[in-house]
């Protein structure tokens, strides 16, 4: 079968030559096309699977190759037919997987830490084989009772970093947590390297903070306390990592989800499908938003992606969690499905949020999370001080 070439923006031009190999049924009635795709420079084996019903050959095909280079199973890669007649004539591959000419693979692992003193979810996502990595949304244990930091959780990430030899390009923040310290200095510390990124809107949670601290009119509310903001759908290169930047606002104005590969992690937008959604009343928060957040970008990405959430509250006791998928959150998300409609979910969330307690370490948080983990400047005797309002 013969195939019409097209540039592939972020990978390979296609090859020519797309060669069927077998076609077999499977139990879901699914026909399977096994083909032989011809590079330029080399070859890789599709086993790929369309649907053959008139609905989806006018529709257009998506199918799912699974690639296999020089014999060995490297990965998924998704590929569309864009238009079906007789028979395809264009196809490109999604990136995702094969990265270029030489079909390079890009396979990140990742690298779990909880803490459960806060139920958050901190991650190291990484290349094997290039040992380039980021972290995401890293923890600095603060006990309130003594006002003590300490590094417990930050060290349990560097030790891991070092032990594998790899090198931090980021550290990303999900948004300006509200329940714990964020990590990103003390790990910038030791990787100083890495550069610490959060999503642009950071500066509508900073002014709007500037005002409930009372903090100097020195404060900047532009965000350069971060060594880089992030813009909607911006591709980030750690290496051979590539991280794109999905605004996911709604439970913070700045919440951003990073999809790397075909793994996206949402922060606080979107947890387990047994626990819901991330509360939106903080400032500026906003369910609606966080509705269509979730609904009209975090669900449009392929089923199969995987979802790393950004806390798990074990609900109901049971194990942690922390791993599901876009299509099993979409089936099964108990406050926010594909079915629910925004108004439920705006009533639903609005009405919850209503019964929620103030999160423990929301005050020292924010302060020191808004300002990229820095802590406020030293007084003269060395200490440093939080700004607490009291209110009446
Ligand atoms: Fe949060």
């Amino acid at each position: 079968m013969r195939m019409a070439a097209q540039r592939c923006p972020n990978l390979f031009v296609v090859p020519p030559l797309w060669t069927p190999v077998s076609t077999s049924i499977n139990s879901h009635n699914i026909a399977q096309h096994t083909y032989r795709l011809a590079f330029s420079d080399s070859q890789i084996i599709g086993a790929a699977r369309a649907p053959l019903n008139a609905a989806a050959r006018t529709m257009g095909w998506n199918i799912m190759c699974e690639f296999h280079v020089e014999e060995k199973v490297v990965n998924y890669g998704l590929a569309h037919l864009y238009k079906s007649d007789e028979r395809p004539i264009l196809i490109s591959i999604g990136r995702g997987t094969v990265m270029d000419q030489r079909s390079q693979i890009m396979k990140q692992s990742v690298k779990v830490f909880f803490d459960q003193a806060t139920w958050t979810l901190t991650y190291v996502v990484y290349d094997e084989d290039s040992r380039d990595a980021i972290i995401i949304d890293p923890v600095w244990d603060y006990d309130q009772a003594s006002s003590r930091l300490s590094n417990i959780s930050a060290k349990d990430v560097a030790e891991f970093v070092k032990e594998g030899n790899l090198r931090v390009h980021y550290i990303l923040e999900t948004h300006a947590h509200a329940d714990h310290v964020s990590g990103s200095q003390v790990l910038k510390e030791l990787f100083p390297q890495a550069l610490v990124g959060i999503g642009a809107n950071i500066t509508l949670v900073q002014k709007v903070f500037k005002d409930v601290f009372g903090l100097d009119a020195s404060f900047p509310t532009d965000g350069r306390q971060f060594d880089i903001l992030l813009s909607e759908g911006q591709v980030l290169k750690a290496g051979t990592l590539e991280i794109k930047t999905l605004f996911t606002p709604g439970h913070t104005p700045a919440c951003a989800s990073y999809v790397i590969g075909e793994s996206v992690f949402t922060g606080d937008a979107l947890f387990m499908p047994d626990y819901g959604t991330g509360r939106c009343d903080f400032p500026a928060g906003s369910a609606a938003d966080l509705y269509d957040s979730v609904h009209e970008k975090l669900y449009k990405l392929p089923d199969h992606y995987q979802v790393f959430v950004g806390h798990d509250y074990q609900p109901n006791g049971r194990k942690m969690l922390y791993q599901s998928t876009i299509g099993h959150e979409k089936a099964q998300n108990i406050q926010l499905n594909a079915t629910t409609t925004r108004e439920d979910f705006v009533q639903f969330r609005t009405n919850r949020d209503r019964s929620l307690a103030a999160p423990r370490l929301l005050l020292p948080s924010v302060q020191v999370n808004i300002d990229a983990g820095h802590l406020p400047e030293a007084a003269k005797n060395g200490t440093s001080y939080l700004r607490i309002p009291l209110r009446r």
